[in-house]
């Protein structure tokens, strides 16, 4: 069993370690991950060397507040921003750094990214820097004032809108603000009008999974290019109580992948990557040319593929793994990224314990890391949310 929960997260061992004082493997195969791009939209396609080169995702949390208050949030965001943000300087120094790195999408994330008054300023910088920019703005009266085509302009090639109830009532429940549901709708409506791509994230929780057909048709009539599928993790103020059971996850995932090719808008899943195992059964070889809109390499996984930065600099494989790797005020994001322990473990499909680490379909999913731990305090013990057993 790799690096149990053992004991304040900063002293914790991590299978690489463990595997030269032990003398096994533990080394990342190398193999380099296929990327499947059939997407149709304007978004580039990418060239990717590898997920230990670089991640294909870079998440940073440029501002920690927003003014919504959801239950499950795993930044448990405020309402204020934090004095030790990332200054103006210091968010400079860090495109330049990401630059470098080449990233194939940079995804500007919160909290509520236009909390931040120079968030647009951010987003010209790094397109100016050769960068791909995604937002993820929090459905508020701030977006509302927002001019969207302004934000296209910018260099936004992608803008990110949550549903996570599929009514007025549950989604305003959920998001612990009144008129965050019909704000969210108005602002899909805005995005493409200024023919800016959107992707609508729905996280699954216990509490909403009865909504599932409602969100289905919700995607037919709001048509975003991508509905990514967020599937709890416990983590911040999402409690294990929130996860669905893992035979509900499956016949979601069933569906879903029956939408596959057929529906009007792509589907993906985040911190869900037992769907790919449900595709691959279900769609067999033909599961890679059917994912339309799919650019992520399979495989792709916290640490492996994805950085996040919080918004004081923090590096950590993902948002919902909250592990503090390094600062990018004292590191290069690359250097924290490619060197350090826990990254380099993360991208090693050898180092999965549990059933992940039995399973055939390790090398495309490999389970949620940050669930993982979530749940067992262990970021490599088996994903508890997937009812597979490796044959
Ligand atoms: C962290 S939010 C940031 C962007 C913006 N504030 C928003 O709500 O869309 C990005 C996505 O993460 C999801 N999320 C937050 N906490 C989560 C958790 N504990 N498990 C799974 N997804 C979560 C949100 O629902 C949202 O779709
Ligand atoms: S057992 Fe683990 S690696 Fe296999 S499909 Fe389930 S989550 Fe993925």
């Amino acid at each position: 069993m790799p690096a149990a929960a053992a004991a304040g997260q900063n002293q914790r061992t991590y299978p690489h370690v463990a595997a030269e004082q032990t003398g096994r493997g533990g080394v990342y195969s190398g193999m380099t991950p296929p990327v499947l791009d059939q997407e149709t939209s304007r978004v580039p396609s990418f060239n990717y060397a590898g997920f230990d080169e670089r991640p294909f995702l870079v998440f940073w949390e440029i501002t920690r507040a927003c003014a919504l208050a959801c239950q499950h949030c795993r930044a448990e965001a405020q309402p204020q921003r934090h004095p030790d943000e990332l200054d103006r300087a210091e968010a400079a120094r860090l495109i330049r750094q990401l630059a470098e790195l080449q990233p194939p999408m940079l995804i500007l994330t919160g909290g509520d990214p236009l909390m931040r008054s120079d968030a647009l300023d951010l987003v010209r910088e790094a397109a100016a820097a050769g960068l791909h920019v995604g937002l993820s703005p929090s459905a508020t009266a701030r977006l509302m004032n927002a001019d969207f085509a302004q934000i296209k302009a910018a260099g936004v090639e992608r803008i990110s809108l949550s549903l996570d109830g599929a009514t007025r009532a549950t989604h305003d429940a959920f998001r612990g603000v009144a008129g965050t549901f019909d704000r969210t709708i108005a602002a899909v409506h805005r995005a493409h009008a200024s023919d800016l791509s959107v992707q609508i994230n729905t996280t699954l929780t216990r509490g909403n999974l009865r909504e599932y057909e409602a969100f289905k048709q919700l995607m037919f009539e709001l048509k975003p290019a991508m509905w990514s599928v967020f599937l709890l993790v416990p983590t911040g103020r999402a409690g294990i109580q929130d996860l669905p059971a893992p035979q509900d996850i499956e016949r979601v995932f069933q569906d879903m992948a029956s939408l596959v090719g057929r529906a009007p808008f792509a589907v993906k899943t985040t911190e869900g990557h037992h769907f790919r195992r449900v595709l691959v059964q279900s769609l067999g070889a033909r599961a890679g040319k059917q994912r339309p809109g799919m650019r992520s390499p399979l495989g792709i996984r916290d640490g492996r593929g994805v950085m996040f930065i919080s918004h004081t600099g923090v590096v950590s494989p993902s948002g919902f793994l909250p592990f503090d790797c390094g600062n990018v005020r004292d590191e290069h994001p690359a250097d924290i990224y490619r060197h350090h322990p826990l990254f380099v473990s993360l991208r090693d499909n050898d180092a999965l314990g549990g059933k992940c680490g039995r399973c055939e379909f390790r090398a495309v999913c490999g389970g949620s890391r940050a669930r993982a731990y979530g749940m067992t305090g262990d970021p490599f013990a088996e994903d508890p949310a997937c009812e597979y057993q490796p044959q």
